[in-house]
């Protein structure tokens, strides 16, 4: 028998915010909520663009006097000076990503990175040309990958093979008889640590593992989970990763992307490049014959962003008050809360949970999916109408990410919203299809 059966839901509703005020008062994390500006409402959107923090607010005004005050000169003078930015932020990234900070490069986005990571992991010349993908490859990915092969004069759809989807969840298991299967014409594999719909955690120990037995590099797109889940790239050998950090790292919209390429990598050349690429202190010889920097340095380009960069600066040591083994604690009792909220407040409505329910398989959000698609995309505007903007991905998931600036009060209220706005039937004033930004 379900729970609201059982009890009269102002019971069920008072119940539920008794414990979860109690999960709030010993929550070791709740002092995060005050370290961000959050805006009015519930902010459930970390995985899409995390909150602005106080101390990345901190740089940006320090970066706005700097500019204002020392112009050029604040390349190289002032309290935090410029030029030596992605160093600093290499050596921030390293730890979240199980690395050594030189094999971490700053690139613009996640997109110049996948295609440099690719330029480097992958040869088209060679006798195994097939890229092995996730059936939910993220745009980004699969385009880079395609215009890559193009480039070379390959047809992608000789060439990009997908593991054949058997639900919303793709099993390991199926993904090792993929590989296996294609290993006579597949030589790079290219999958996200966590699915950006469904919120699936992979393994990337066992997907290395396998992949190497066969001959097979790895590239991870990380965005779903750099600096909410730990990486061993070190540890697992992995040969590259590429993530976003206006996500879980907190860092601003369009804000720097990193990668990482194991360091056996670092005599190769990849093919963006640029004056950034050279060692430091032969960047203003001029040169363009001058060597490239013998760590990971080689593989960055041009100038990046000076705003974007202070601001991830911030949004990290904001980050680093914590370990990302907290977070991911506080973020599997969170997930694991909301799960439980959606089966007792939201039984027999249609309404599921996407996301594995073992906490090893999952990411950072969960998603609340409908059997119904044309039930899911109104819901989610119903719950931004109420000030929770969570996200739609088609066809039927509403991404719901709790942070470390949440508090637990918060989830109870976001499931309430959501049961109450579909019993009331409110959800229908909204359209079936997504909005422009979902
Ligand atoms: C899984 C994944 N990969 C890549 C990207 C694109 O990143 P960028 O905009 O930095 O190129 C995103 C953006 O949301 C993403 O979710």
């Amino acid at each position: 028998m379900s729970a609201e059966k059982s009890f009269p839901i102002s019971t069920l509703k008072s119940h539920l915010h008794a414990e979860a005020e109690f999960f709030d008062a010993v929550d070791p994390l709740s002092f995060m909520r005050e370290e961000y500006f959050l805006p009015e409402g519930i902010y459930l959107d970390g995985n899409s663009l995390g909150a602005m923090s106080r101390q990345e607010e901190f740089r940006l005004d320090e970066y706005k006097e700097a500019r204002r005050k020392l112009g050029v000169r604040a390349w190289t003078e002032g309290s935090n000076p410029w030029f030596w930015l992605n160093n600093t932020l290499r050596q921030k990234m390293a730890p979240l990503i199980g690395a050594k900070p030189g094999e971490i490069s700053i690139m613009p986005t996640v997109s110049n990175a996948i295609t440099q990571a690719v330029s480097v992991l992958y040869d088209p010349d060679g006798e195994r040309k097939g890229v092995l993908v996730d059936s939910n490859v993220f745009p980004t990915d699969g385009r880079a990958i395609a215009a890559y092969m193009r480039d070379h004069k390959l047809n992608p759809n000789d060439h990009i093979h997908t593991v054949p989807a058997q639900g919303e969840i793709t099993e390991e298991k199926d993904i090792v008889a993929t590989m296996e299967q294609l290993k006579d014409q597949v030589s790079l594999v290219v999958w996200p640590t966590v699915d950006y719909k469904t919120g699936q955690l992979y393994d990337t120990a066992l997907i290395t593992r396998e992949a190497h037995d066969r001959g097979i590099k790895v590239l991870f797109d990380a965005s779903h989970s750099f600096a909410m889940v730990p990486h061993h790239a070190n540890d697992e050998d992995a040969d590259g990763y590429v993530w976003t950090d206006y996500k879980w790292a907190n860092g601003s919209p369009g804000t720097v992307g990193g990668m990482y390429l194991n360091s056996r990598y670092q005599i190769e050349e990849g093919v963006l490049s640029g004056w950034w690429a050279a060692e430091e202190d032969d960047q203003f010889d001029m040169d363009w014959l001058s060597p490239l920097a013998n760590d990971a340095r080689r593989f960055e380009s041009g100038t990046l962003s000076v705003p974007a960069l202070v601001s991830l600066l911030g949004a990290l040591e904001t980050l680093e008050t914590t370990t990302v083994a907290m977070r991911r604690e506080k973020s599997l009792k969170q997930t694991g809360h909301l799960i439980k909220l959606v089966d007792t407040l939201l039984p027999e409505r249609g309404f599921y949970i996407a996301t594995p329910r073992d906490p090893r398989r999952r990411g950072g959000h969960i998603a609340l999916a409908h059997e119904n698609p044309a039930v899911a995309a109104p819901i989610n505007e119903a719950l931004k109408r109420y000030g929770v903007p969570p996200d739609f991905r088609p066809p039927r998931f509403i991404r719901l990410a709790p942070a470390c600036y949440n508090t637990f009060q918060e989830l109870v209220d976001t499931i309430l919203i959501a049961r109450d706005v579909y019993d009331s039937g409110e959800y229908l004033q909204f359209p079936g299809t997504r909005r422009i930004v979902a």
